[in-house]
């Protein structure tokens, strides 16, 4: 079985997620934490994320692995293990970024299309039930008020000890949305045969609740 989960940043997917996840006891995929990695792994060997001629280079014999570690995604670029500084603001766009790049996606999507292919999963990204994989079991598209999103992230960023005026992260995820809804492969968007859950004004139980309930029809 394959859940898809897809929606912009701060629309409370990645939480949703992974208590589904658990609550299933199904593996789970966060897909934005690749990019993440790419990202991060670009930017320190000095590569342009709005330059795909320097970015392209580090593709070739770019090795990336995911796996879990008490619980907690992990994933390493040749070797270095990226999880302690993909969720910095600065990667969030650069994230965005590199993730326009046809070239970044068909290296990403492959990995995991073979990790859906191989257990049962929850994968949440922007392309999951649109494009990595066409023929999930179920697939759901959150979405929340942008000043709200903002807020969640905010908190998020304040708890790891990164203090970002609101303000600048409702601008930072304005900007992500757009670069992500009108990238020209694979863009952010709503399939027609997802279901939309507006989390603006839910609680992450109530949001479970929903999913379970549809998810055990
Ligand atoms: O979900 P996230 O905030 O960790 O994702 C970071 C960026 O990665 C997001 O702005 C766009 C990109 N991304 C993507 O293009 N496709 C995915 N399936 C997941 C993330």
């Amino acid at each position: 079985m394959n859940i898809a989960i897809d929606g912009p940043g701060g629309s409370g997917k990645s939480t949703i997620a992974k208590i589904l996840a658990k609550t299933l006891r199904i593996a789970y995929l966060d897909t934005g934490a690749m990019y993440r990695a790419i990202a991060y792994y670009a930017l320190k060997k000095g590569a342009d994320v709005t330059d795909e001629s320097t970015v392209l280079p580090l593709l070739t014999d770019m090795d990336m692995k995911v796996w879990e570690e008490n619980g907690v995604q992990q994933v390493s670029v040749n070797g270095i293990n990226t999880t302690p500084f993909i969720r910095e603001n600065r990667i969030s766009m650069a994230a965005s970024t590199v993730s326009k790049i046809p070239a970044v996606r068909i290296k990403l999507v492959e990995l995991q299309r073979n990790v859906a292919q191989k257990c049962d999963c929850v994968l949440d990204g922007r392309d999951i039930g649109s494009y990595v994989l066409p023929n999930a079991d179920y697939k759901f598209y959150m979405t929340a008020d942008s000043r709200v999103r903002a807020q969640r992230r905010q908190s998020e960023l304040h708890a790891k000890g990164q203090d970002i005026s609101f303000e600048e992260i409702l601008a930072d995820i304005e900007k992500r949305d757009l670069q992500d809804k009108t990238r020209s492969f694979a863009p952010l968007v709503i399939c027609p045969d997802a279901v939309v859950i507006d989390t603006t004004n839910l609680t992450i139980e109530e949001v479970t609740a929903k999913i379970l309930a549809l998810l055990c029809k």
